[in-house]
């Protein structure tokens, strides 16, 4: 059967791309508990964790360090092997078919390249022109349409470990995309990119979705990324699934705090206005917490009123701290 027959015949065409049930991984690690004595441990990464994400759905893969996020999505590309559960990304077994399943996926690292080092960025592409075997006509419109919105038209000829970290990352996303897959992979894709750069790929990632309708699904610590391109979000900790819903009722059931950055004239002692809690002093700046669903205007107003005040701004609560808050009011799993 050809390519374009299997993908026809796919059932999963229209329905469920990616599909876990009591998915697990489970590692062995050895502990120096002593100078001759080692310990074994058993880490489970991924604990009993079932999902699906239809095609066309763009999802957010969020929770803290350690959680396992990015054991699941190595297990969704097959570089690891699942100790329990089932495992199907477009009907296929990633472990056992690898090969047969990276035709149809791509995968972004933010951490690591999949680039060639020493090559320009161009040499990368070609290569993995001839490695997928992409129609030629195919290459050439991919490769042209991510150097135009991912801004590479400048890099192409220069090796990658001279690219910055931005750079870099675009030039990742594209390698990721030239085989047209129908599942993208992101762990991490705007991690220490500039607000510019984090725009950008937000951008290109949205239109992707909406004009051919790639599935994606995103690993990320900044709560904007999600904000921008995700309707849906699941959280893991501790390798379990805990949340699988829109980002709203995320903040419903962790309902945070906004901070209020004040930069005074000079070094006062904690700042007392109604509706806001000091929660940290440096030299002339300090930070407020007030609750996320209440207006600003009132304190700003009572600061601006009381103290000499320089400047102001307030921040969002991050991921991780909505996410700490999160399980702080929720109670223990048994
Ligand atoms: N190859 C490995 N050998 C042993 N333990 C591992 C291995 N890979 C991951 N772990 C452990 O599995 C757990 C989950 O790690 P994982 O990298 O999936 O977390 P993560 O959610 O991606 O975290 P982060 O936000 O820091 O990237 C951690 O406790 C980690 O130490
Ligand atoms: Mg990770």
């Amino acid at each position: 059967m050809t390519e374009e027959a299997i993908r026809t015949a796919d059932p999963l065409r229209t329905g469920d791309l990616i599909e876990l049930d009591g998915l697990e991984k489970v590692f062995d690690v050895r502990r120096r508990t002593g100078p001759l004595r080692r310990e074994k441990t058993r880490v489970r990464a991924v604990d009993g964790i079932s999902f699906t994400v239809s095609r066309g759905e763009m999802v957010g893969y969020i929770g803290p360090n350690g959680a396992g996020k990015s054991t699941t999505v190595k297990m969704l590309t097959g570089i690891l092997t699942p100790s329990g559960g089932r495992l199907r990304v477009a009907g296929i077994d990633p472990s056992r078919e690898r090969t047969r399943l990276a035709r149809r996926i791509g995968v972004v690292f933010g951490q690591r390249t999949t680039l060639w080092w020493d090559l320009p960025l161009i040499d990368s592409y070609r290569l993995m022109h001839r490695m997928y075997r992409i129609p030629d006509a195919r290459y050439r419109q991919n490769l042209e349409r991510c150097v135009e919105l991912l801004d590479l038209g400048a890099l192409l000829d220069v090796p990658v470990r001279q690219l910055s970290l931005g750079q870099r990352m675009r030039g990742d996303i594209a390698a990721a995309l030239l085989h047209d897959p129908e599942v993208l992979y992101l762990d991490e894709p705007t991690i220490g990119l500039d607000v510019v750069s984090k725009a950008k790929v937000r951008e290109f990632l949205r239109d992707l979705n909406a004009e051919r309708a790639t599935t994606v699904l995103l690993t990320t610590h900044d709560l904007t990324d999600i904000e921008h391109l995700c309707n849906r979000v699941m959280v893991i900790d501790h390798g379990r699934l805990v949340y699988d819903g829109t980002l709203a009722g995320l903040h419903e059931i962790a309902p945070g705090e906004r901070i209020l950055v004040v930069d005074l004239e000079h070094r006062l002692p904690p700042i007392e206005v109604a509706g806001a809690r000091p929660v940290r002093v440096e030299g002339p700046r300090q930070w407020l917490a007030f609750p996320a669903s209440a207006s600003a205007a009132p304190i700003v107003a009572a600061i601006a009123d009381g103290y000499p005040l320089v400047d102001l701004s307030v921040r969002e609560p991050d991921i991780e701290s909505v996410i700490a808050r999160m399980y702080a009011e929720r109670p223990t799993a048994p």
